[in-house]
């Protein structure tokens, strides 16, 4: 027995060392946390059970049948962040460059399931050279067997993944395939192929950082969510992001109490909007002012500003908001904006979390590079998202709801349940100059003469009650009156059921 105890402490103290202490300190200088320091962090202090310590690969080619350190490469198990239930995996970088081998896929696969099965969240921490080169196609196996149970998990428990190492070629694909990416500057980059292969296929000279780096992906190609300076700050945000989801998709996502009033007004809304149509103003303002304590933690910031999308609590619910930047491109939609807030509206959707959602939207960006890049294919991605969604929906029109956009924006057609407007809302089929230039086509050359029928345009149409005389809008409200409001109908919306008809699944224009 005696023998047991001191095997079981000695395997375990392997374990704990992982590739070694040299290796340790190598993963030190080079910036980054040890896979067990990140769980550490992420994870209240001492709730940590790790599963499969004594986990071994099983290879015996290239001489890795003298080489085994328990474990393999990946440490699992769970533990609890603010005091709720989480499934983590930590790839170890010291051990085989936290290669996946088929057993160290296997651990990843038990915790999903586990997951799944009890309703809990996962957490992918990614550091790894990819496939364990010695195993071969056990290894691509293993690597499939894990896609698979993030297309299972999907829309079931939220799966977050935070990439703090190499993560590349096919490797990418199951953080991919999870809700959420976040990244470390200058030490983790995702690409399906190298800087190497690139000069050699395309004779394109870039490196790692620029072709997968954090800012990279958080800017240009939208592939992550958000980027951050180092390990620490990515787990402590982390930790501070979960508090917004439920831990399943049957289940509400958390209230936390707050101090900050429902019905606090906010005087100075009411003159957020400019008096000149054409000037921007900044979105982000209304929402900092309306949700609770100021906190909203936005998702993609860098990526398609001109619409914003992210958490924040209302009356201590969490709410997944989406709203048009009037600051960039004027908010008008384009691809990267629709497919940035689509999924965002789907995310909230799968997993109860209502949608408020801000219009100012002037419309479709114009232009040959959209239309050539299939604007029509992906603003139908928004359209379809808002329209599916079962979730309570409350849009509120600050300004322009022009065209399509408008209609594509939570519109009460799409069955959005409370649909509000300020005094400064214009709905229309399109902006007073546009609309008179084609109705007036022929009296184009009377500058005067078209002036006047502009604003006669804009008296008639750029205003809310318009839309509010058919009730595609339920109130007009004092912009001071936003939080009070909105709280209020979401407290109404609460109980909201909402089916759609049975499916397979339905077909979003991908
Ligand atoms: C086995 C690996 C490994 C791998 C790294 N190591 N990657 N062992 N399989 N894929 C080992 C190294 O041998 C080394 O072992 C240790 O990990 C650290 O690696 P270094 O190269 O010393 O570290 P670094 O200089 O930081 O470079 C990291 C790296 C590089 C850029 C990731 O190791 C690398 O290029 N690795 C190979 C990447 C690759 O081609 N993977 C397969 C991709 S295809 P020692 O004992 O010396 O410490 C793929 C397909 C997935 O992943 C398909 C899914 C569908």
């Amino acid at each position: 027995m005696q023998n047991i105890v001191r095997q079981l402490e000695e395997k375990r103290a392997a374990a704990e060392l992982g590739g070694g202490q040299q290796r340790i300190d190598t993963q030190h200088k080079k910036g980054k946390l040890t896979a067990r320091e990140r769980i550490e962090l992420l994870l209240d202090p001492g709730t940590f059970e790790e599963w499969d310590m004594f986990v071994e690969h099983r290879c015996t080619d290239f001489g890795m049948d003298k080489q085994s350190i328990p474990g393999d490469g990946v440490v699992t198990g769970y533990g609890t962040v603010n005091g709720r239930v989480v499934f983590v995996f930590s790839q170890d970088f010291t051990v085989f460059g936290g290669s996946l081998s088929e057993a160290h896929a296997e651990k990843i696969c038990k915790i999903m399931d586990h997951a799944i099965k009890v309703g809990a969240p996962v957490i992918g921490i990614n550091d790894s050279g990819g496939a364990r080169i010695q195993e071969g196609v056990a290894s691509l196996g293993g690597y499939a067997d894990v896609f698979q149970k993030n297309v299972l998990a999907s829309g079931v428990v939220p799966q977050i993944s935070l990439i703090m190492g190499p993560c590349a070629g096919g490797a990418v694909y199951s953080p991919a395939m999870t809700d959420f990416i976040f990244m470390v500057k200058d030490t983790s980059y995702m690409f399906v192929t190298g800087p190497d292969v690139v000069k050699t296929v395309t004779h394109e000279e870039v490196t790692h950082e620029e072709l997968g780096g954090a800012i990279t992906h958080s800017t240009t190609s939208g592939v992550a969510d958000r980027a951050f300076e180092n390990d620490v700050e990515a787990l402590a945000m982390l930790r501070r992001f979960i508090n917004y989801l439920p831990a399943n998709n049957r289940v509400p996502p958390p209230h936390r109490p707050t101090p900050d009033p429902v019905d606090r007004e906010e005087p100075s809304l009411d003159t957020l909007v400019p008096e000149s149509p054409t000037k921007p103003y900044d979105i982000k303002e209304l929402i900092l002012k309306i949700v609770d304590d100021t906190d909203f933690f936005e998702i993609q910031p860098e990526h398609a500003k001109n619409i914003i999308v992210g958490m924040a609590r209302m009356d201590g619910y969490p709410v997944g908001i989406v709203a048009n930047q009037p600051l960039v491109l004027a908010g008008c939609l384009d691809i990267k904006s629709s497919i940035k807030a689509a999924r965002f509206v789907r995310f909230c959707d799968a997993f109860n979390i209502p949608i408020l959602t801000f219009v100012d939207v002037p419309g479709f960006l114009p232009g040959t590079a959209q239309e050539y890049g299939g604007i029509i294919k992906h603003g139908a991605k928004l359209l379809y998202a808002y329209a599916e969604a079962t979730v309570p929906k409350i849009t509120l029109i600050t300004r322009k709801a022009y065209g399509g956009a408008y209609d594509v924006m939570a519109s009460k057609h799409l069955r959005g349940d409370v649909n509000i407007a300020w005094p400064s809302a214009e709905i229309a089929v399109m902006g007073p100059k546009g609309a008179v230039e084609i109705i007036f086509r022929k009296e184009l050359d009377d500058p005067q003469r078209i002036e006047e029928l502009t604003e006669e345009y804009r008296a008639k149409f750029a205003n809310p009650f318009i839309a509010g005389r058919r009730g595609f809008i339920d109130d007009i409200i004092e912009p001071r009156q936003t939080r009070k409001r909105i709280c209020r109908s979401l407290a109404m919306l609460r109980d909201k059921k909402l089916e759609n008809p049975w499916r397979k699944h339905g077909n979003i224009p991908l």
